[in-house]
């Protein structure tokens, strides 16, 4: 059950973080997997530590040149894409500041990643799905997208909610053509890059319910069961993965 043998899943951002443990999850689970970043050593470093099933595949999801010209190169030397991981969404000028405070200079950044990062993702992918009648496109999104938060992310916010959107309309569009298209709204996950950032962790963990962060991990396993044989009945959802933390 839920054996990805003989597929080939293109996980993006995944250099670090969540990333990082999704494309190991699926590697886990038998799939080849194509490990994306913005950062090429960072790509070349997490497609290293792998292993042979892994390529690193560095492009910015933001450049929608960049993503067809890495996608066509990937189909040409390993095959075809089965399953797309669209987990990049913090741009490197990612801060913490609410709307009237913000620069409309810095407004571009998180819903070009967020929001035409999957749409370019998606584009590139999509055609080849439908016509072999199977594919699995999953977009990590966040609670900040599904709620109204005070902590400075609306427009982060706003392309993670654009995402979800964009999701559920290719989910209705694609689901004749054996491709689902599913979302998760990740909660509060695990930092651990330094001791600062593991007390911080520390001190979020007491508000999620089930008293721990989210992991790589957590967020691998949920996108093996959505990329599996066995989900394929579960189509334009939007799954909120974050520990039993209350949503509206
Ligand atoms: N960390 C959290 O608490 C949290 C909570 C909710 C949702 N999320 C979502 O989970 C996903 C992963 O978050 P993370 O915390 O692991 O992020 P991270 O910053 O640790 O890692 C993300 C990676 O994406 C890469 N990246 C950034 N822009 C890119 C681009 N344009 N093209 C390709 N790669 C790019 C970065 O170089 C980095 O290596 C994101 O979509 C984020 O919005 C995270």
């Amino acid at each position: 059950m839920f054996d990805l043998s003989g597929r080939t899943a293109l996980v993006t951002g995944a250099g670090q973080g969540v990333g990082l443990g999704i494309a190991a999850t699926l590697l886990e689970a038998g799939a080849t997997v194509f490990v994306n970043d913005l950062v090429p050593e960072r790509a070349e470093a997490a497609a290293t530590a792998l292993g042979p099933n892994a390529h690193a595949l560095p492009f910015s999801v933001a450049d929608r040149g960049a993503v067809t010209a890495a996608v066509e190169q990937a189909v040409a030397t390993v095959g075809p894409i089965d399953i797309l991981v669209n987990n990049a969404g913090i741009p490197p000028s990612m801060r913490p500041v609410k709307f009237r405070d913000m620069d409309p200079a810095e407004w571009a950044a998180y819903v070009d990643v967020n929001l035409y990062g999957v749409i370019n993702c998606v584009s590139a992918t999509i055609d080849a799905m439908c016509e072999r009648g199977w594919g699995r496109v999953i977009t990590i999104s966040s609670g900040a997208g599904t709620q109204g938060l005070n902590i400075g992310v609306s427009m982060y916010g706003a392309g993670k909610g654009g995402a979800i959107s964009f999701m559920r309309h290719l989910a209705v569009e694609t689901a004749r053509s054996g491709v689902t298209a599913n979302t998760l709204a990740l909660g509060l996950m695990a930092r651990d890059d330094d001791e600062q950032a593991r007390t911080v962790t520390a001190a979020m963990a007491k508000q999620v319910p089930v008293g721990r962060l989210g992991t790589g991990r957590d967020i691998g396993v949920t996108c093996v069961f959505l990329a599996s044989d066995e989900a394929e009945w579960i189509t334009g959802q939007t799954i909120a993965v974050n520990g039993g933390s209350v949503t509206t």
